[in-house]
């Protein structure tokens, strides 16, 4: 018994340090709310369209899958995805911004955008 207690904490143990070194960002929703300043001018408008210099659609992020949100963001900065304000943006953001933007719109309300 104590013996299979003894295995058992050892195996926790290395599953935890494995754990914490792979670890993968966690996105933090509150913060990811202090950098959506810099989206809301083109993607806090209602109807999700901004007004200068023309008129366009902006895709709603509240309630996206953090996942598609977070991919996308990384796909702006490598170029992936070539819009030009967008890439400009993303250009600006840390892996640690984009994982808690993607957090902060994940967990937002469908119907409205951030506000
Ligand atoms: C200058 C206006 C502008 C600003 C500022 C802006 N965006 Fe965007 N964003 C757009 C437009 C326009 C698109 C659609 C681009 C396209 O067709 O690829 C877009 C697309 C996206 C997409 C992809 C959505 C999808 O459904 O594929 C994400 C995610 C995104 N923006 C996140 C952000 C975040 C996070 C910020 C702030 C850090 C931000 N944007 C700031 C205009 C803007």
């Amino acid at each position: 018994m104590i013996r299979h207690a003894v295995i058992a904490v050892a195996l926790l143990t290395v599953a935890a340090t494995c754990a914490a070194q792979t670890k993968p960002l966690v996105g933090d929703p509150a913060r990811g709310q202090d950098k959506t300043r810099m989206c809301e001018g083109c993607h806090g408008l209602d109807g999700y369209r901004t007004a200068y210099p023309v008129v366009y659609s902006v895709p709603r992020l509240g309630g996206q899958h953090p996942e598609y949100l977070a991919a996308a963001l990384h796909e702006y900065r490598a170029g992936q995805r070539s819009h030009p304000s967008m890439r400009a943006i993303a250009a600006s953001l840390s892996d640690q911004d984009i994982a808690d933007l993607a957090a902060y719109y994940g967990a937002s309300p469908k119907a409205t955008a951030s506000k």
